[in-house]
């Protein structure tokens, strides 16, 4: 299912008893990868590019996750550059940065919203 308003869609990413629980998972828009995790006791989710942008490895989702202060950020587990998981920042500092979208919770379904131009 899709919601498309003038810039973004709202796609149905995966229901939320398939989402890994403290952790993430890879899901795909059209032929698009996307990283989504699922943190429980803060219940909260977030949503970034699957591919690392060092080595452009199909990885995020598969990456260690930890947190520094309130920020919960991802490891990529290839050579364990860190983000955050809010803002994209890259926090071993070098200037790449990751995509992050919006993610939303109805009705048991999880939705993540990407801009038009990546669709
Ligand atoms: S490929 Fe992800 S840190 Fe190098």
């Amino acid at each position: 299912m899709e919601i498309t308003t003038e810039e973004s869609i709202w796609f149905a990413a995966c229901r939320v008893e398939d989402a890994v629980e403290n952790g993430g998972v890879c899901v795909k828009y059209r032929d698009q990868q996307i990283a989504l995790f699922y943190f429980t006791r803060r219940n909260e989710w977030y949503a970034t590019q699957n591919e690392c942008p060092h080595r452009k490895q199909m990885a995020l989702s598969r990456g260690l996750l930890g947190s520094t202060g309130d920020d919960l950020k991802v490891a990529c587990p290839f050579h364990k550059k860190t983000f955050s998981l809010r803002t994209g920042e890259c926090l071993s500092g070098d200037e790449c940065s990751l995509q992050t979208f919006p993610v939303k919770v109805e009705e048991g379904i999880v939705y993540i919203q990407v801009p038009l131009n990546n669709s």
